[in-house]
């Protein structure tokens, strides 16, 4: 199809993998995230994702945001934002910024509190249905 569904399991370029559960009529998402890569170098826990996607009226490509909850193993939160294509070979493939916010103890330290960067996810495995 030429649509591009951000519903099931999703791998991105660092091998952290994602999963979003059925999109509901009103663009809202839910799901959950495994990163592969931690701020203090430990071993993460599956963190939820909340999002809502923005459907073109034409159908097509949406454009979505989403915010994950490391709160298993971490003070912090990211933010993503984002597309979902298709390539000419029908490849889905989102695109994505971040921004990485973590817990300092001070005001003064508030300069070195945010990180960003780009983020692209394949999909992994096509959900039934
Ligand atoms: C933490 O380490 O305190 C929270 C985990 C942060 C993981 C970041 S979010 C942006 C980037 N993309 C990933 O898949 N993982 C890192």
């Amino acid at each position: 199809s030429l649509q591009c569904q951000l519903r099931g399991l999703w791998r991105n370029e660092q091998d952290s993998l994602m999963e979003i559960s059925a999109v509901r009529d009103n663009g809202e998402f839910q799901g959950k995230y495994l990163t592969q890569v931690t701020l203090a170098g430990g071993c993460a826990r599956a963190s939820p994702l909340t999002g809502a996607q923005q459907q073109p009226s034409e159908g097509g490509w949406p454009t979505f945001t989403f915010t994950v909850r490391w709160d298993k193993f971490s003070n912090a939160t990211t933010a993503f934002a984002g597309q979902c294509f298709l390539d000419t070979g029908g490849k889905e493939t989102l695109t994505t910024m971040w921004l990485l916010r973590e817990a300092v103890g001070s005001l003064e330290e508030d300069w070195k509190a945010t990180r960003v960067g780009r983020n692209v996810f394949t999909r992994k495995r096509t959900p039934k249905g």
